[in-house]
């Protein structure tokens, strides 16, 4: 299955996703137009545009940025970027297949702020928009669904932050990550047996149940990421979020009658958050619902860096998340729903068009 294929070569894509990324070229200053200059220089905030497969490495980003980088960095998933967004800011407009409508209109209103914006696309019409302005864009390799191609909408982030100056000495913890992801594909490939297959087994304890998968502070964006795999590639509902915000509403949701909470199985990823006051969170936490979820599961981290211990969970559960497709006998690739909402709204909104005469515009 093609699927598997993508997932197999996880740690490869990392390594191009690198090499891609580093031979981006940002320039000092670009004239668009003769009313548009844009100064790429160190920025004061960050916002990465995009939308589900596409923005998910925003969140990635942001959780591994929290210790490293020292200005404000969101991830806008809206036609709209928000009113502080200006000159100083970057904003890294980041979509597959180029082609979606909210990331390109965000785009468009960067532009035309004088935003220090890249893109990184596979192509599509935000390949052919950032040509036509010259604005500098990582190309990624086409034929991928969106949300199999985490390497090329991570590692480019990253770059894109280390190239203007908001982070360094990074090359160590991305190596180490890339290293790690080889060893835990060994693990969760499908010729390894369910004893010792960490993705088989955590997709056998997910079938016949409701996954609600709880992360912490460093594997908040995980924990989103890990719910968005189980409805796109397994096609099912799923419920996520993290410690220590759940302790103040998830909780009380847990106290619903038990004929209720037992279709519900709790998968709590542990990451990086060795903080005394968060481990004895987690463990009381898992306490109060352990009576009430039809089972709870833990996933482990591997490696010693931040981005190693997200990456290596990242894949243990969007490889789960294929297994339980196969296991629901549907097709892990298919975006049936997503199309179909994209086709109608594109027939009605005319966004694209409107995005295509802002840019004549500014060019005129
Ligand atoms: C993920 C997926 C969607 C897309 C989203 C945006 O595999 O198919 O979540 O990522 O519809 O599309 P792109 O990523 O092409 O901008």
């Amino acid at each position: 299955m093609n699927s598997v294929k993508f997932w197999r070569d996880l740690p490869e894509q990392f390594e191009d996703a690198l090499q891609r990324a580093r031979r981006l070229e940002i320039p000092g200053r670009l004239q668009i137009s003769s009313r548009l200059v844009v100064n790429y220089a160190k920025p004061q905030e960050v916002l990465i545009v995009g939308m589900g497969g596409s923005a998910i490495g925003g969140d990635l980003l942001k959780d591994w940025a929290l210790g490293s980088v020292a200005v404000p960095l969101e991830v806008c998933r809206d036609y709209h970027i928000p009113i502080y967004a200006g000159s100083k800011s970057l904003v890294i407009a980041v979509s597959y297949s180029g082609d979606t409508e909210e990331t390109l209109s965000a785009f468009i209103e960067a532009v035309s702020r004088g935003c220090m914006v890249v893109a990184v696309t596979s192509g599509g019409i935000l390949a052919y928009l950032c040509r036509r302005m010259g604005i500098p864009m990582v190309e990624l390799p086409g034929g991928m669904v969106p949300r199999s191609a985490i390497a090329y909408l991570l590692f480019p982030l990253i770059v894109v932050l280390e190239k203007l100056g908001l982070v360094s000495g990074i090359e160590g913890e991305l190596q180490e990550a890339i290293e790690i992801l080889r060893r835990i594909r060994d693990e969760v490939v499908p010729e390894v047996p369910i004893t010792k297959n960490r993705s088989k087994r955590l997709a056998a304890v997910l079938s016949d149940s409701i996954p609600v998968i709880y992360g912490d502070r460093f594997s908040r964006g995980v924990a989103l990421r890990s719910r968005t795999q189980v409805n796109e590639n397994s096609k099912l509902l799923a419920l996520s979020g993290f410690l220590p915000e759940l302790d103040h509403n998830d909780v009380l949701g847990w106290e619903a009658p038990v004929e209720y909470t037992k279709r519900f199985t709790v998968v709590f990823l542990r990451t990086a958050d060795d903080a005394q006051e968060m481990k004895l969170r987690a463990e009381l936490t898992r306490d109060l619902i352990a009576d009430k979820a039809k089972r709870i599961v833990e996933v482990f981290p591997e490696g010693s860096s931040l981005l190693a211990k997200m990456l290596s969970i990242m894949y243990i559960v969007d490889v789960a998340s294929i297994y339980l497709a196969v296991l629901n006998g549907v097709d892990p690739t298919a975006t049936t729903s997503i199309n179909k909402l994209k086709s109608q709204l594109g027939d009605r909104t005319k966004v694209i068009d409107h995005v295509k005469k802002e840019v004549d515009a500014i060019l005129d």
